[in-house]
């Protein structure tokens, strides 16, 4: 809604993609950084929600779920605004005058529901001060990274990505957007052992949804009818969501999200990695996979 709202501030405006700096290490956009002290010292309240994942695991999908679910089930309700006005994005910083997700996040109500993409370690420490529950979604590595291909192509708020094979290396190594995949699942992996953190994965989503929504129904202390499970479920489906405008950011300026090099609803499937990645590609993946996921007992299924 604050990009329609503020549209004509665009007309003639030409979208650069965006300068990368680092916090501790991490790859993040220029303006997160120049805004972090902010974002560590943002205040979140006990009774917010927050749902975090690598980009590309599912993030949009879980947002949905949990508007859904805090709502009764109300689709109308859930129609209130698009889904980055319903849910602050903690650290972004989008160009003026869009509002920033910690100035969203300032202008609501608590309890809120909040996004992040943030590695553990770079989490605002009031979230944990004050115990707040946090949903994390994570997704296989070799889907995620073909998602965030095709997304990096779409959005100009990101890098280019270059070539698929430019792409395989650069996310391999850890330095697109957000870091290392490998770091991130691992990281809240770990954290979910002393935290209040609901861990799901993407895959056991699309094989059985109507039992992950229970289970984050559950983790919300929320007791829903079969008949209000069974709508939450045909609301967030694939087709549903790629429908629904308040759902799949076809609302954002094609300047920035450019749908027709790919919509950000793009398959929802598990295994899309096969039509990308060569043997070669899937050797070194491999090689690297079993390096990096050593002493983790965090499995991924990565066939449907
Ligand atoms: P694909 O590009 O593989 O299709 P995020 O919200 O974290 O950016 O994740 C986006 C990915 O989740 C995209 O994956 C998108 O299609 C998929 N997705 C979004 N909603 C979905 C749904 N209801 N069911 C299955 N996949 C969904």
């Amino acid at each position: 809604m604050a990009f329609e709202r503020n549209a004509h501030h665009f007309d003639s405006y030409v979208m650069q993609r965006p300068e990368m700096g680092r916090i501790m290490g991490v790859p993040l956009d220029q303006k997160t950084c120049d805004t972090w002290n902010s974002i560590q010292s943002f205040q979140a309240h006990p009774a917010d929600i927050l749902v975090a994942a690598y980009p590309k695991a599912g993030t949009t999908w879980m947002q949905e779920i949990v508007d859904m679910i805090c709502e009764d089930g109300d689709i109308m309700k859930c129609r209130r605004a698009p889904t980055y006005d319903r849910h602050p994005f903690l650290e972004v910083v989008a160009p003026e005058p869009v509002p920033s997700g910690l100035q969203l996040a300032e202008q609501m109500e608590p309890p809120r529901i909040l996004k992040t993409h943030l590695p553990v370690q770079l989490l605002p420490p009031s979230f944990w001060k004050n115990n707040c529950k946090v949903i994390y979604v994570a997704r296989n590595a070799k889907d995620c990274m073909v998602s965030y291909f095709h997304f990096q192509r779409m959005n100009k708020g990101l890098p280019d990505p270059g070539t698929w094979d430019n792409y395989f290396s650069t996310f391999m190594s850890g330095t697109v957007p957000w870091g290392s995949w490998f770091d991130h699942v691992i990281g809240w992996w770990k954290a979910k052992d002393s935290h209040q953190i609901l861990y799901i994965f993407y895959e056991d989503m699309i094989k059985n949804p109507e039992h992950e929504i229970q289970k984050v129904m559950s983790f919300l202390k929320k007791d829903l009818s079969d008949n209000v499970l069974e709508k939450i479920h045909q609301h967030t489906s694939f087709q549903a969501m790629k429908e629904n405008p308040m759902a799949n950011y076809s609302t954002i300026p094609s300047f920035v999200m450019d749908h027709t090099i790919s919509p950000f609803m793009r398959k929802g499937i598990v295994g899309d990695w096969k039509n990308y990645f060569s043997v070669a590609q899937d050797e070194l993946f491999a090689k690297e996979y079993e390096r990096k996921m050593k002493g983790t007992d965090l499995v991924f299924c990565t066939e449907q």
